[in-house]
């Protein structure tokens, strides 16, 4: 049985998350968030004293490093050598520090791996920077989500204001911290964020939530389901 494959890309704070998210839930598979994983690999570096630019320190630390996720009741938690870590990777300097792990091909390969053998036994919707290029390349639904910088900056503004970890932040400094995420995660030697040829493009820029997530389940359903609206 083939399974739904769905691959997501796009870069930082385009919507991508709350869009994969709820497209899974209405389709009733898993969704997985692969930025999750290189966030906890960052964060075992920065614990250990370790920068996450540093390859030749990273490289060896990768040889004791476990990355898995479970599905608790549709959110994802992500476990870093067995420990719940889902709390502890969404911090600023986290964000930058898988932004700067990604860019090593062994955290790349070690973690893809992992990522490819999920999406072989289970439908789902996967979410992250190189899923349509290098992850899952077969899946016939591709999606490039994305949004002007200063859209997006203002999203992440607002949400850290919500959360209460804005940290003092400005519009202009987010904006800032984004674009220099987009340069690393764009121009890095392997598997840079790219939009693949056959994905399709969403910018949510002026769309709602809505609107994007039916454009993503519409495609789905025309791609897998059968005309009794069933799965094949
Ligand atoms: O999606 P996110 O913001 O949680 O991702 C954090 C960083 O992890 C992102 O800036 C680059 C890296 N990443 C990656 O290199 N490849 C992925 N498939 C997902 C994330």
């Amino acid at each position: 049985m083939t399974h739904i494959n769905v691959a997501i890309d796009g870069p930082a704070g385009a919507g991508k998350s709350t869009v994969a998210k709820a497209a899974a839930k209405e389709l009733g598979i898993l969704y997985l968030d692969t930025g999750a994983m290189y966030r906890a690999v960052a964060l075992k570096a920065i614990r250990l004293g370790i920068n996450p630019n540093d390859a030749e320190r990273v490289r060896p630390m990768l040889k004791n490093t476990h990355i898995s996720v479970e599905n608790d009741g549709g959110a994802q938690r992500t476990l870093l050598d067995g420990e719940d870590v889902s709390g502890l990777i969404r911090t600023q300097q986290v964000s930058k520090g898988a932004s700067d792990i990604g860019v090593i091909l062994e955290v790349r390969q070690m973690l893809v791996r992992e990522q490819q053998r999920i999406a072989q036994n289970t439908d789902l919707v996967m979410e992250g920077r190189d899923i349509g290029s290098c992850v899952i390349p077969a899946s016939p639904c591709k999606f490039y989500i994305t949004a002007s910088s200063d859209e997006r900056a203002a999203r992440r503004l607002k949400e850290l204001e919500a959360s209460g970890r804005d940290e003092g932040k400005t519009l202009e400094q987010l904006k800032a911290e984004i674009e220099a995420r987009d340069y690393t995660d764009s121009h890095r030697e392997f598997a840079p964020l790219t939009r693949v040829s056959d994905a399709i493009l969403v910018d949510t820029t002026d769309m709602t939530i809505e609107q994007a997530v039916k454009t993503v389940t519409d495609r789905v359903k025309a791609v897998y389901y059968n005309e009794a609206g069933g799965k094949d």
